[in-house]
């Protein structure tokens, strides 16, 4: 079914003047970009966004990384969305990420992996709505 899914490209990328290119890479793989746009996230959208790894050692940075440079927030659509977005980014740590991925390519380290992707239906609907709203989504 056609589904969506909800993308960051992160700080590490944003400030290697990477959109372009990892855009194109989610676009090859035939995800479409229904809604984008360049913010920096505020410190309680960070906190809100990962909420569900509060209290892990990495929370605090995976937060002040988050906010310490501009990010594209996008919601993608494609035939199941979800998996073909992860199967795209690659795994987590860029040095277990298959080649060809996004991570394998661009990401510095398992924190300063250059995106995000929703991992199940319940989390991209969350997400999508956390940044979005409906007149912003243009199918
Ligand atoms: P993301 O898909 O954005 O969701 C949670 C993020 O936490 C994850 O990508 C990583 O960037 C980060 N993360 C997960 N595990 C670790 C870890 N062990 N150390 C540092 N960062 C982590």
């Amino acid at each position: 079914a056609i589904e969506r899914t909800f993308s960051i490209i992160k700080p590490d990328a944003t400030k290697r003047n990477l959109t372009g290119k990892i855009t194109a890479k989610l676009e090859e793989a035939g995800l479409r970009v229904v809604a984008s746009k360049r913010i920096r996230m505020s410190k309680e959208q960070a906190e809100g966004f990962y909420a569900e790894h509060q209290g892990k050692p990495f929370f605090a940075g995976l937060v002040n990384f988050m906010i310490s440079e501009p990010v594209i927030v996008q919601v993608l659509e494609s035939e199941n969305a979800i998996l073909l977005n992860r199967e795209v980014m690659g795994k987590t740590n860029p040095e277990e990420a298959d080649e060809g991925t996004i991570r394998k390519e661009f990401a510095l380290s398992m924190s300063e992996n250059s995106v995000h992707g929703s991992d199940s239906p319940e989390s991209a609907a969350r997400e999508i709505q956390f940044f979005f709203s409906d007149d912003e989504i243009v199918g």
